[in-house]
């Protein structure tokens, strides 16, 4: 199978790294507009090219990796080289599958994905949803390619900005409670390696732990006898404003992914 990437930014990268063996297998092609990018990935065994068509022409699945404010002008370009048997993936945020078919005017099989940059560990996400082309044995042969990324979830269209708060954007949201947590230590007198290294074990362990046990009641109770030093802090916590907070941070994700939509209609 001939499997193309066009854009070789942070995306690609993170799939390059995420895919197993197997995948390398096939006859991958990654395209950018820049050497810059492609130089970074010329270990890999892979077809290197400039040029998109080169990377489009016969392609069997094609994932095109670029910012959504470059898809329209990138799909004019290419369009001719698409086969109506090409399977297209876009990682685009904010761009609908709807929107996609409307730029393309053809009959495509599209698929979009919304991952996080934890699949170039095997351990991110990727929100999956298809258009009225694509059968089953389709989506089972791309999920089959990409499950060493981490887990695959369908999810309806109209979740995909939910998605995006908890799991693509959300991945940096976590990163930023982290960096709160170090630097309250170091005021309280570590210092900042020790805190950062303390508070990076702590929320792998956390995750770790509630990835085999997701009751986090559960987990928590474990942790927090009564008359005990947890208890003290969690009750800090749920009578803080976190709730609140936490909501205020995915409205306003979820309200930017939209406006970028509708900013990106043509
Ligand atoms: N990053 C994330 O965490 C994340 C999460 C979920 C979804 N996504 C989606 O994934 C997509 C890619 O994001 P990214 O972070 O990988 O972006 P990125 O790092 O900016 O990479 C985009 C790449 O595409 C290249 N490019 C742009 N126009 C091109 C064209 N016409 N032909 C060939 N190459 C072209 C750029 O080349 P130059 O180097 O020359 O600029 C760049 O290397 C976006 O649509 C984004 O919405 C990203």
């Amino acid at each position: 199978m001939k499997i193309s990437f066009i854009g070789a930014g942070n995306m690609t990268h993170a799939f390059l790294k995420g895919l197993d063996r197997s995948f390398f297998e096939h006859e991958i092609w990654v395209s950018n507009r820049s050497q810059g990018k492609l130089d970074r990935i010329s270990d890999l065994n892979i077809h290197l090219t400039l040029d998109n068509h080169k990377a489009v022409k016969d392609a069997d699945i094609l994932i095109l990796a670029i910012k959504p404010q470059q898809m329209f002008d990138l799909l004019e370009e290419i369009r001719s080289d698409i086969h109506e048997s090409t399977i297209i993936i876009s990682l685009a945020a904010g761009l609908s599958i709807k929107q996609l078919e409307q730029w393309l005017y053809l009959e495509v099989k599209l698929i979009r994905f919304m991952p996080n940059t934890a699949i170039a560990l095997g351990i991110g996400s990727i929100a999956i949803c298809i258009n009225q082309n694509i059968d089953i044995s389709e989506l089972s042969l791309v999920k089959d390619l990409f499950k060493t990324c981490g887990s695959l979830i369908d999810l309806d269209e109209s979740k995909f900005e939910l998605f995006i708060a908890a799991s693509g954007s959300g991945i940096a949201f976590v990163y930023q409670i982290m960096e709160s947590y170090v630097q309250v230590l170091r005021e309280l007198g570590l210092d900042e390696a020790q805190a950062k290294a303390l508070i990076i074990d702590t929320f792998l362990a956390a995750g770790s732990m509630a990835k085999i046990n997701p009751e986090l009641d559960d987990l928590m109770n474990r942790v927090a006898s009564k008359g005990g030093t947890t208890i003290e802090g969690l009750n800090v916590l749920r009578a803080s404003k976190l709730n609140d907070i936490l909501m205020d941070m995915c409205k306003k994700t979820i309200q930017r992914s939209k406006q970028l939509s509708e900013e990106l209609q043509k």
